[in-house]
């Protein structure tokens, strides 16, 4: 006969023990994992306002310090904390285009971007970008080829032209619609602003403006 297994005895000294040696275990995975939360706490900047605060911005190789609610946008820094306007408002809203700023050289909306968090970057406007105040060459042929009329979106596409043959000094006129796509104009000068661009990367210019495809352009 085989004989009867013998149940394991648990005598309340070894179930005592077992559950202490349990419960150190779990605290010391707890408070890892809650130092771990603490790491990554504080590793997060610390939060701002609403009350105004210290920022400092590099605009057109200036420092210049403000001091602003964490809520305002580049673009009301610029416009309504310093003296430049010629980056202009109409939507707010990231549509338009007639804020479009240099932000480390990449076009940007500054109406999508807070004065904050655009700290220790370097910023260039319209009115950073003639030197010795030479006119760039597209602002030379913006003028010369009368691709304004009221004049208001005029900065956002100059920033837009300045981007693209920052990148591209040879574009394509499919190029520069493209490059200018993100900007509206409601005077509707877009031939000559595209007859401005080409003029300006040196590309050799249509007679007239018929062969500007103004009603493709996106
Ligand atoms: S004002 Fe910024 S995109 Fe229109
Ligand atoms: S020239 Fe008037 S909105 Fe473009």
């Amino acid at each position: 006969m085989t004989p009867k297994p013998t149940p394991p005895t648990l005598d309340r000294r070894s179930f005592l023990k077992g559950l202490g040696t349990s419960a150190v275990a779990v605290a010391t995975v707890q408070v890892g994992a809650m130092a771990d939360e603490l790491n990554k706490a504080s590793a997060l900047p610390t939060p701002q306002g609403p009350a105004a605060v210290p920022v400092s911005l590099t605009i057109n190789g200036e420092k210049k310090d403000f001091q602003l609610e964490p809520r305002v946008t580049l673009l009301d820094a610029l416009r309504n904390f310093s003296t430049l306007t010629g980056t202009k408002e109409v939507c707010d809203r990231g549509t338009c285009g007639a804020c479009s700023v240099l932000l480390d050289g990449k076009l940007t909306y500054a109406c999508m971007k807070l004065a904050i968090e655009v700290q220790g970057h370097d910023i260039r406007t319209i009115e950073g970008i003639a030197q010795n105040g030479q006119l760039t060459p597209v602002q030379q042929a913006f003028v010369e080829c009368d691709a304004l009329m009221c004049g208001f979106c005029t900065p956002g596409f100059v920033m837009a032209a300045t981007s693209l043959l920052e990148s591209n000094p040879k574009p394509t006129e499919d190029e520069v619609r493209r490059a200018c796509s993100g900007n509206l104009c409601r005077c509707g000068t877009y031939p000559n602003i595209i007859k401005a661009v080409m003029k300006a990367s040196g590309a050799p210019l249509p007679e007239t403006n018929e062969v500007i495809r103004y009603g493709s352009l996106a």
